[in-house]
């Protein structure tokens, strides 16, 4: 399926602002914050709408509501975590779910250490949120574990892409659509995003 770069400019501009190694963590965080509400208004564009009549002081008005699934958003800890408040703000009725993985230091596979997701999760729309899409392991295992669990509508919000890992989230999972706000150059030895923003969850946290 597709990928969608949000290519706004407040979100081109916020990127920028979040790259620099200057931006302290209070700013880097509430940057990740507005940045994911951004990409989510372009993630929930779809949602289907029913019409509902109601009365404004003037007149009865036949107007429309969001109908159908309901949301959940599924976070990759820890860095996806600064995406939260973004996403919930916009859709505060969304229940939030969380996978714990972990990069192994020596084969940058994914281990996960932690899943605890809605139990109606299998009747929910999920949108995963992790600020990098890095090599694609985390974003895929976490795709994975929500298949399994038999969701069927997952779509998966970043804030920078590499080619990389939009390759391998595409071949593994061809079904779900990817949303980011760049597309980076490539993946250094490190398997990290240059130019990137360096270590999201360190940064979002305070933590280097
Ligand atoms: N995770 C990060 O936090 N940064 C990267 O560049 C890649 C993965």
């Amino acid at each position: 399926m597709a990928l969608h770069i949000i290519d706004h400019p407040l979100v081109q501009h916020k990127i920028s602002l979040l790259r620099d190694k200057n931006t302290g963590t209070k700013e880097f965080r509430e940057l990740v914050s507005e940045i994911a509400m951004f990409i989510c208004y372009e993630a929930t564009r779809d949602l289907p709408l029913k019409e509902i009549e109601l009365e404004t002081p003037i007149a009865v008005a036949k107007t429309k509501i969001i109908s159908g699934r309901k949301l959940a958003f599924v976070t990759i800890l820890r860095a996806g975590l600064g995406m939260v408040d973004g996403v919930t703000k916009l859709v505060p009725a969304a229940k939030i779910g969380h996978i714990g993985l972990f990069r192994d230091p020596e084969t940058k596979e994914s281990v996960q250490y932690y899943v605890k997701l809605p139990d109606d999760i299998a009747e929910r729309d999920a949108i995963i949120v992790d600020p990098m899409l890095a090599t694609g392991n985390s974003a895929s295992a976490a795709i994975s574990e929500l298949k399994k669990l038999g969701v069927r509508s997952i779509k998966f919000m970043c804030i920078i892409c590499s080619p990389e890992g939009v390759e391998a989230v595409q071949a593994a999972h061809p079904d779900v659509d990817i949303y980011a706000g760049v597309m980076d150059e490539g993946l250094n030895e490190d398997k990290y995003i240059i130019p990137g923003v360096g270590d999201a969850g360190d940064r979002i946290f305070g933590t280097k």
